[in-house]
């Protein structure tokens, strides 16, 4: 029977890739795993009880949109966090079953069949996070891949595109602190980016999941940018994520805020297909994103393995010290083959770059890279990266 074109066209995602590239390799030692960039901190000591007290709460069906409060909280946040305070808790937030969700859900939600008569285009920065071109391609638009290699900054160049390009835009993914590279937008450039929206008519859609995990400086986000220039909040979509600020991956949650037309369409979109956040779970996600110590801690301790990574990596060829975020992107030469020999001979797992880029004009600028996540404890993450400095 004939199944989903959309879906089957996809290419696999990257952890099943990794999984038929190495299964059936024996390691030469015992295997440091630095593929996925899950947060291995411990859980927060307030969780166990914040859940406690609300166990009972299983027994009902979630609200689609949350609670109240916890949209109260999020408007809170970004208040203390941007300094944007003319969020409507209302009608400008949505919270998400983990910001993935909605990343993918967006496409579905906000781009129109047509632009300027065509099919639309998305763009998506090259390499990037798998969802944006999936949500994209099953959405009926055409996924439009800018590299963002080193040349570029590891920041997409999208105001340097043909104007025809940029005028059958409808959607536009940024992901900032980026992963994989590490990168964060300026605000000039995030201002820049508002200004191509406004001219063209698109809408941004802008990842700022790893938002709080830095080296020096906040990196600043695009709610502050749409304030600074006055854009219309319809604008962009900002998501945001507890995976990563609190290394909470496995509470599955996170939010989106935009204008109240966006968030009105998204909640439609999750009423007849998304799945909501389970009323307990939005208590602890309340809690989460009050309380500041624990993201203080959180950022500290990959602090400590930025800086673990630069002495071990420092004045290695390929390496540079990530700005943000939870990776190492490195150019290695070829990718592929280093991560195979990485695990051969070193017993280590890493991500080859290629499978986080598309190939365009033959080249995928993710193929000469490897992505190193920095979640081991700082032990484990020192024997990791002496393995892959030998290695290489
Ligand atoms: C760039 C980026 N965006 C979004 C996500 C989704 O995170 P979650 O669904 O856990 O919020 C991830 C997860 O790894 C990511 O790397």
């Amino acid at each position: 029977m004939e199944l989903s074109g959309r879906l089957s066209g996809l290419p696999s995602y990257p952890f099943p890739r990794l999984r038929e590239l190495l299964d059936g390799i024996t390691a030469e030692n015992h295997t440091i795993d630095l593929s996925i960039g899950e947060p291995r901190q411990p859980v927060p000591d307030w969780v166990g009880p914040t859940l406690n007290a609300v166990l009972q709460t299983f027994g009902s069906y979630p609200p689609n949109e949350g609670t109240i409060e916890l949209r109260r909280v999020i408007a809170s946040w970004l208040g203390r966090r941007y300094g944007v305070n003319k969020i409507d808790p209302e009608t400008q937030i949505l919270p998400l079953n983990g910001s993935r969700e909605g990343l993918f859900n967006a496409s579905l939600a906000l781009c129109p069949e047509q632009k300027e008569g065509k099919s639309p285009y998305v763009l998506i920065p090259n390499p990037f996070y798998p969802p944006y071109a999936a949500g994209a391609a099953l959405a009926g638009a055409i996924p439009y891949f800018v590299s963002a290699d080193r040349d570029a900054g590891y920041l997409p160049n999208y105001a340097a595109l043909p104007k025809e390009v940029l005028a059958r835009t409808a959607l536009v993914y940024l992901c900032s602190p980026a992963n994989p590279q590490g990168s964060v937008a300026p605000m000039a450039y995030l201002q820049e980016l508002l200004q191509l929206a406004e001219r063209y008519g698109f809408r941004i859609l802008a990842d700022e999941c790893y938002a709080d995990i830095y080296r020096y400086d906040p990196p600043p986000g695009m709610l502050e940018a749409v304030e600074k220039t006055q854009s219309d909040p319809e604008t962009a979509a900002i998501f945001h994520s507890l995976s990563k600020r609190s290394g909470l991956p496995g509470l599955r949650s996170g939010f989106v805020a935009s204008g109240p037309q966006a968030i009105a369409a998204m909640k439609k979109l999750k009423s007849f297909g998304g799945a909501p956040i389970p009323t307990p779970l939005l208590s602890v996600s309340t809690k989460a994103w009050v309380d500041q110590d624990h993201v203080e801690m959180n950022r500290q301790a990959y602090c400590s393995k930025y800086q673990i990574a630069d002495e071990v990596l420092g004045g290695c060829q390929g390496y540079t010290s990530p700005e943000a975020g939870l990776f190492l992107w490195m150019n290695v030469g070829n990718g592929e083959e280093t991560t195979l020999r990485l695990w051969r001979q070193a017993g280590l797992r890493v991500v080859p770059g290629e499978y986080l880029g598309r190939v365009v004009d033959d080249h995928n600028p993710g193929s000469e890279y490897i992505r190193v996540a920095l979640v081991a404890n700082d032990h484990e993450l020192r024997a990791g990266l002496e393995r892959l400095h030998a290695c290489l």
